[in-house]
């Protein structure tokens, strides 16, 4: 099966559209970072907000990798303070899983977040109800693909945890290539790795359909042409990768993604997401060839849409691409004590992870372990 919940509007100034689709309501409540305030993008949304006689509301310097006390913090203020009828989530993936998290809660107030995350995939979560209030997604990054994802994905201590209901997938995405112009180089780097990871992860799944393919394979093309020179912020080229962002989103959406993703989820506290991700990806491919046919044949088809031939050609290939961007090895970020005291725990909880369910192996504990340290040294 393949599905979409969210209208995609896109294009250069497409964010204008916000103004046909506030249409009809009363308060609109736009979250937002700093950059967005700081690059003019907000108040040119909250213009268009007015433009279409609704009041605006704004809430911004919205954290990245977001967690659950962040959307504890703001939850009173949507409830006593802004009272919206719609909400627009202006920014990276961190802002716009605050924005579906926040709308979960302000919606269904009697619902607390561990009864609905995936906090374990050995036991089920309670189902988000039919929530009322539109959300409107416009990323600022080019990474996450949460502007038509199911998922929100939140910071409980040292770990993430997903909520996943087609409720929380954003009604409609604009998707203006002017907004991740303004990323920072390492933004740039971190996020596009994501929608790469995004793409090989949903490839290789047990739950990959021939739609979702088409997706990833498109998404994985684009990054690979276009992300180096994206991140040295070449114009035509944020505006790829942007679009790619946003496939690679529908592929996992609809074919979930793997372990590479589970192991960042669980290591979240040592840095951001994407970056995590890139670090991890290789020993990942490595170890699903390794074991499953299925894993090295559908690598083995990533590799020819490249134009090159074998599993051993694509690892090759993203652990240059990781080279030349620049990614550090997982020991520039964190020290070997800090790490090895969290890592069987890291390992045990990756291995709960929601996600481990749709990889093509089945990792045991200490086989993420092992693949945790790999990364680690660098080997
Ligand atoms: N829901 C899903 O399906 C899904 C999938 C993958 C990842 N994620 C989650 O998404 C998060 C990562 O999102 P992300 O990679 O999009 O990055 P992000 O964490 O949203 O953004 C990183 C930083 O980039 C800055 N930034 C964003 N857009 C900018 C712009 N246009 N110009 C200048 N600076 C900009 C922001 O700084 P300022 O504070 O200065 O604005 C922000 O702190 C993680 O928490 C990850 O777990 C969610
Ligand atoms: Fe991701």
């Amino acid at each position: 099966m393949f599905w979409l919940k969210t209208r995609i509007i896109e294009g250069e100034g497409s964010l204008k559209a916000l103004s046909k689709e506030v249409r009809g309501y009363e308060r609109v409540l736009i979250l937002s970072s700093s950059s967005m305030k700081r690059h003019g993008f907000l108040s040119e949304a909250e213009d268009y907000v007015r433009e279409a006689g609704a009041e605006v509301f704004s809430i911004t310097g919205l954290p990245a990798e977001p967690s659950v006390e962040t959307v504890e913090e703001l939850l009173p203020k949507l409830r006593e303070e802004f009272q919206p009828d719609l909400l627009v989530a202006l920014g990276g993936g961190s802002v716009i899983d605050t924005a579906k998290a926040l709308k979960v809660f302000y919606d269904a107030p009697e619902l607390n977040f561990e009864e609905i995350a995936f906090i374990d995939r050995f036991s089920k979560p309670k189902p988000v109800p039919k929530l009322k209030t539109p959300l409107i997604a416009i990323p600022s990054t080019s990474g996450a693909g949460s502007e038509v994802s199911a998922a929100s994905v939140l910071k409980k201590g040292d770990a993430k945890y997903n909520i996943v209901s087609p409720e929380i997938a954003p009604e409609v995405a604009i998707l203006d290539p002017r907004l991740p112009r303004t990323m920072p180089r390492e933004v740039a780097r971190n996020s596009g790795l994501d929608v790469l990871v995004h793409g090989i992860e949903a490839y290789t799944t047990k739950a990959a359909n021939p739609f979702s393919d088409a997706m990833a394979i498109k998404a994985i093309k684009t990054v690979y042409k276009w992300l180096p020179l994206s991140v040295k912020g070449d114009e035509e080229a944020r505006a790829k990768v942007h679009y790619a962002a946003t496939m690679a989103g529908i592929a996992f959406l609809n074919a979930r993604l793997g372990l590479a993703h589970a192991m960042s989820h669980k290591a979240a506290w040592i840095g951001p997401h994407g970056l995590l991700n890139a670090i991890f990806i290789p020993y990942v491919m490595e170890f699903n060839a390794e074991r499953s046919e299925y894993a090295r044949k559908r690598y083995a088809e990533i590799a020819r849409e490249l134009g090159f031939k074998t599993t051993k050609d694509l690892i090759e290939v993203v652990r240059e691409l990781n080279e030349m961007l620049g990614v550090p090895r997982l020991r520039d970020l964190v020290d070997e004590e800090t790490f090895m005291a969290k890592l069987d725990e890291m390992a045990e909880k990756a291995y709960r992870d929601g996600l481990i369910a749709f990889n093509p192996v089945e990792p045991k504990p200490e086989e993420i372990r092992e693949l945790y340290l790999k990364a680690f040294h660098g080997e």
